[in-house]
């Protein structure tokens, strides 16, 4: 009987040693320790051995059923920690592979543009103005009257101004000049204000022009305010703008709400004044238009001339960036073409 035992301990360890799969496993547990196993049929026959006999025989029935038991656990754990193995094994990540790059945005030309113009200026002590100074949608009282804009003047026309049919009189803001009597309705000098944003125009588009295009509008109203300043201010503007000292001409002009007025040309930064196609051959660039507050605008917004005057200017900028990043078409701010954007 022992022999007996010893051999199905002996067959039994050694076919478990043997098994490749799970299934085998399963089966062997069955052949071995099932309720049809020898095993089982010694055990249960042990009631009828003799009295010395039964707890040898016994007690070593029951250690070899559990050494069985040991041992296919064993294997069971073994072919478990191989199946996790060949999973990581199969799934690696190789972390040294280069990651997919993600495209980042850049700053808009034209904002960037905006946001250096307006840092130059604060630099020279101006401050942004609020946001409800500079609406876009604007009256005519505040974008053309206040401004001292005869009723019948051409720029009312139309032909070059947006009109809404939010309201009569409402219209699409032509130039940021609304802001400066917004401002000083309010506000009581000194005043020194810098504001940019949008301004729409009813005109055909061209490589040179867009109905809707940005503006920087500046303002200074104090004591003893004269033209030296004026062209002091943009003289030193041009200097930092385009990063070095270049000629500047003010030729004379006119708006309804600055006189004197000029418009500011800047040597071109093309050809350096000898003549050039950016140029058309003049050597010049104009760059804004500017002028002393006239005496009628301060006086619609209740400043009284006598004590106080002041100049204004105005900046297209996209003409701006044109000049100073070397672009030859406007609508190329505007097309949103991730090539162009790209380059800054
Ligand atoms: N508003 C004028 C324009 O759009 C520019 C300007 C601003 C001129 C301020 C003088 C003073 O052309």
């Amino acid at each position: 009987m022992k022999q007996k035992l010893e051999d199905i301990k002996n067959s039994a360890l050694q076919s478990i040693d043997c098994a490749q799969t799970l299934e085998q496993i399963e089966e062997l547990k069955i052949q071995f320790l099932g309720r049809k196993s020898e095993l089982n049929n010694i055990r249960k026959s042990v009631k009828d051995l003799s009295v010395e006999d039964r707890p040898i025989i016994g007690q070593m029935a029951n250690t070899i059923s559990n050494e069985i038991s040991e041992k296919i656990s064993q294997k069971l754990e073994d072919f478990n920690r191989k199946a996790i193995n060949e999973k990581l094994e199969k799934e690696k990540i190789d972390i040294t592979l280069p990651g997919t790059a993600i495209p980042y945005g850049t700053v808009h030309p034209l904002t960037s543009t905006i946001n250096e113009i307006v840092e130059i200026f604060q630099g020279m002590g101006f401050s942004l103005t609020e946001n409800k100074n500079s609406p876009e949608v604007e009256t005519e009282h505040y974008n053309f009257d206040l401004l001292n804009f005869p009723p019948d003047h051409p720029a009312k026309d139309m032909q070059d101004t947006f009109y809404t049919t939010l309201a009569p009189n409402v219209v699409l803001r032509s130039q940021t000049s609304n802001s400066q009597v917004r401002t000083m309705e309010i506000q009581k000098p000194p005043i020194r204000i810098i504001s940019p944003g949008r301004v729409y125009r009813s005109e055909a588009v061209s490589s040179r022009k867009n109905n809707l295009f940005h503006q920087v509008e500046g303002l200074i109203v104090d004591k003893d305010i004269t033209f030296a300043d004026l062209k002091g201010v943009l003289n030193e503007f041009t200097r930092i703008f385009f990063g070095q000292a270049r000629p500047t001409k003010f030729r004379n002009s006119f708006f309804p709400f600055t006189e004197p007025s000029a418009e500011i040309d800047v040597q071109c930064i093309m050809c350096e004044g000898k003549g050039c196609r950016t140029c058309s051959g003049t050597g010049w660039l104009e760059i804004l238009g500017a002028g002393m507050v006239d005496p009628n605008v301060l006086i619609g917004v209740g400043i009284d001339p006598e004590e106080y005057t002041g100049f204004a200017f105005g900046m297209g900028v996209e003409r701006l960036a044109m000049l100073k990043y070397a672009i030859n078409d406007i609508r190329l701010f505007f097309n949103n073409d991730v090539r162009f954007l790209k380059q800054f």
